[in-house]
Order: C-alpha cells, then structure tokens, then sequence
C-alpha cells in the first residue's frame, strides 16, 4: 500500500511521477515512459492543459471525430465529437445521411431557465418569513447587482428568487429558490457567485429584522449552489419522412419497418431496463459534442436522466409515432450549454469544434446537441430492429481487436479484407491472427 503523502501537489510533474513510480509502479521504466510519451512536445499547449486541474501528469486522449451531412433546420452541419466508442461516429454520420435527403432534422429550443437554490434552516414562526422574505428580496438583487451587471448587458440576469417551504420533508428547511438567464454561458460561476450573495444577505438581514425574535435571527445556511436539474431549459429536435422513404428490405417493408421503430420506442417509453440503455445510446452522441464543444457532459448527463424520470418512472427521452403515413421520430430534453466561458476559449480543440459549427450561440449548440442524440438513437434502433447491434459494433470493434494483438499494417489489411464477408467476432479475429502468423 502506498505511505500518506503531504503536498503532493506541490512537487513538481516530475517529482510526483517519481513518487507514482516508486509507490505504485515498481519504478518501472515503461510506465514512467508511457506517461511522458503523452506529454505535448508545445510547451504552453502542455502547461495549459497542465492548469486545467490538480495534479496533471500526463494527458489523456480521446478521438476528436466529426460527423458530416447533418442537416438541421436546413442548415448543413458537420458535428464535432469526442468519444471513444468505435461505432457512435459512424452510427451518427450514417443516420445523418439518412436523414438529409428526407427533409433533415428540425429543432427548437423551447426554455432556457437555469436554476439555483439557497437551503436554509429557519427555527421560527413560519408565518414570519414571508413578510420578511418580500422587504428582503429586493436586497438581494441589490447586494448581487455587480455580478449581474455584465450579464445583464448580454440580455441575461436572475428572472425570479422564490422562497420555499420544505419543512414538511425537513423540519425547519427553506429555500431561496432562484431563476436566471445566462444567455450564452452555461453560468454555473455566475449562479453560484449570485447565490452565495444572496445566502450573506440573507443572513445580515435577518440578523437586523425587528419583526424576528432574538432565535428567529439565526437563519442557518446549510448551501448555495445551482441545480443540474434544468427542466425549463429544454430543447426539442425532431425528424419525419414517408413512410414510403423508410428501408425496406427483403425481410422489413417501409410500413412493417416503421411500425417496429414505432414498437421499440414504445418499449423504452414503458420499461426501464429498455430505457436506460435507449438513453444511454442517445447519450453516446450528446455526450460527444458536448465534450468536443467543452461543456460538463456530466452536468448534462445528470440532468437528462433525472427529467427522464420526472414523472416518477425512468422512461425514453425519444418518441416516434406513425400519422397519415409519415414516421416522426422526437427527442426533447433539457441542455444547460455554453458557448462562452469555461473551456470555450481555453481548449485549442474546444475553439475548433465551435468554429466547426459556425460559432453558435448556446441555443443553437442546444439545437445541434439534440440532433445529435436523435440521430444517434435512430442508428441505434435502426441496428436494433434488423439486423442487430453487433454487425455494426463489431466491425467497428475489430481494429480494437486487431491493435490489442499488435496486428501489422500487411495483418490489418488482410483481416479487414476477411471480415468484410465474415461476421467478426473476438474468438475468430484472434484465430485469423494466429492463422496469418502461423
Ligand atoms: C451502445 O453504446 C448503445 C446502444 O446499446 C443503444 C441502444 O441499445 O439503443 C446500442
């Protein structure tokens, strides 16, 4: 087991790799080696990256990929996407395609309130609290107005400070509830930074109610921070075509086609086992941009999942329905992005990935983002309902394979060959591998 180690953040890279691999390596060679093999040869790229947080000692890559032919809102989108799935790119450039010769995507942003909360314990006469929250709240906005002033000028700022009563869940609890707007800024700094204002206002002021008994004044703050839960910051994208325009293959018509899509849908709208993995596909492609386009995938990640159980029940974030003949396939959800602040002018690859997309602001981002996750979860479907996941996934898959045993470029080549007409599967990879090597 490795010795407690004090001001370990204060040794130098070197020194902290020194300490790795005495502790936890063995001092092996190739270890030390592996993690300085990732060092950027750019001295500033590497320091910054270094920044980002405590205790960098090497970098950690994931594919930057794009995606093509994404048609959304009759614009033509080329998406940017870090993952490191092997079939979700191409998944989503071939629904992508599919898509842009019927009609392409469509999509709205239908909210963009975030959310922030003060939680407060208050020991009194609750009926107190109102009458003092109404002389107080104009003090809020007051004591924050130098925070809010530049975002103010942007078009933002805080909507709404509601007080709420909890104490039927927690005895004595209470909440300054609070509404903004940050317009092209994901905001979490800003929301914060108001909150944790208001929390110091609130306190001062109460201490200085004369409506309060000397018990009364203690307002106990237990925290201030935003919520991930934003379901008022919601977005909807859509894609609808003929039926006549679905596949329709030997086995499937274009109607039997778009009545299984419908089914499998349905299926995650009503079970949960279905659902979270229906989610999680559709999260391969949200994730992916939003990590390309440095917003806080797991910020997203935690307030997707939690509107899709608003309800009490985890369910699908996509519908798709059969109307007069034409299938329409739809995802809403809610998307806290930024296109300004956080990494957005940091990350070299970040500023790319917006370029790529024309600069948006964060509604179009939200628009973009949405796509993503329908297109990604009509390709999933689309395997799904004929000719199953693995087809495509392990295709996608063998280079995986073919890297872990070290294939050569002559081996790859061969095998690709091979499997383009034999299903890949990893016992028969390796035994094409040991065949050609024999
Ligand atoms: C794999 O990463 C994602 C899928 O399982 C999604 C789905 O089942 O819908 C293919």
């Amino acid at each position: 087991m490795a010795p407690v180690v004090s001001g370990f953040s204060k040794l130098s890279k070197a020194d902290k790799i020194k300490w790795l691999a005495e502790h936890h390596f063995n001092n092996d060679q190739d270890t030390i080696d592996t993690l300085v093999t990732y060092w950027n040869s750019n001295d500033g790229l590497q320091r910054l990256h270094d920044e980002f947080t405590e205790n960098t000692i090497s970098n950690y890559y994931l594919p930057f990929s794009v995606a093509p032919n994404f048609l959304i809102n009759n614009t033509r989108y080329t998406l940017p996407m870090a993952i490191e799935e092997s079939s979700v790119v191409a998944a989503a450039s071939k629904a992508a395609k599919f898509w842009q010769t019927r009609g392409g995507f469509k999509a709205e942003v239908i909210s963009t309130t975030k959310v922030g909360q003060v939680h407060f314990m208050y020991a009194g006469n609750p009926e107190k609290l109102q009458p003092f929250f109404s002389i107080v709240k104009p003090k809020l906005l007051t004591a924050v107005a130098h925070i809010t002033k530049n975002m103010e000028k942007r078009g933002g700022g805080i909507l709404d400070i509601e007080l709420r009563d909890k104490t039927t869940e927690i005895e004595n609890y209470y909440q300054l509830h609070c509404t903004f707007e940050t317009v092209d800024a994901m905001g979490a700094n800003f929301i914060n930074s108001c909150l944790e204002q208001f929390a110091k206002t609130i306190v001062t002021e109460a201490k200085e109610y004369h409506g309060f008994s000397a018990t009364e004044k203690n307002i106990e703050i237990v925290m201030s921070i935003l919520s991930n839960y934003v379901p008022q910051c919601l977005v909807k994208a859509s894609a609808s075509c003929a039926i006549k325009d679905l596949p329709n293959t030997r086995s499937l018509s274009s109607l039997q086609y778009a009545k299984k899509f419908v089914r499998a849908v349905r299926i995650a709208e009503i079970e949960p086992y279905r659902a979270v993995t229906h989610n999680k596909g559709i999260m391969n492609g949200i994730d992916a941009v939003v990590l390309a386009t440095g917003n806080d995938f797991r910020a997203i990640e935690a307030g997707a999942h939690a509107y899709a159980s608003r309800n009490g029940k985890y369910t699908s974030l996509t519908h798709a329905k059969i109307q007069h003949d034409i299938l329409t396939f739809s995802i809403t959800l809610p998307l806290a992005l930024g296109t300004v602040g956080g990494l957005t002018s940091l990350h070299p690859l970040v500023k790319l990935a917006l370029q790529l997309l024309g600069k948006p602001n964060a509604k179009k981002l939200m628009e973009i983002t949405a796509v993503a996750g329908l297109a990604q979860n009509f390709a999933a479907i689309n395997s799904l309902i004929t000719t199953g996941i693995q087809q495509g996934h392990m295709k996608m898959h063998l280079m995986n394979i073919l890297n872990q045993y070290k294939a050569t470029e002559d081996e790859k080549k061969k095998l690709i060959t091979y499997f383009e007409t034999n299903a890949v599967t990893h016992s028969d990879v390796v035994a094409q591998i040991e065949k050609l090597r024999a």
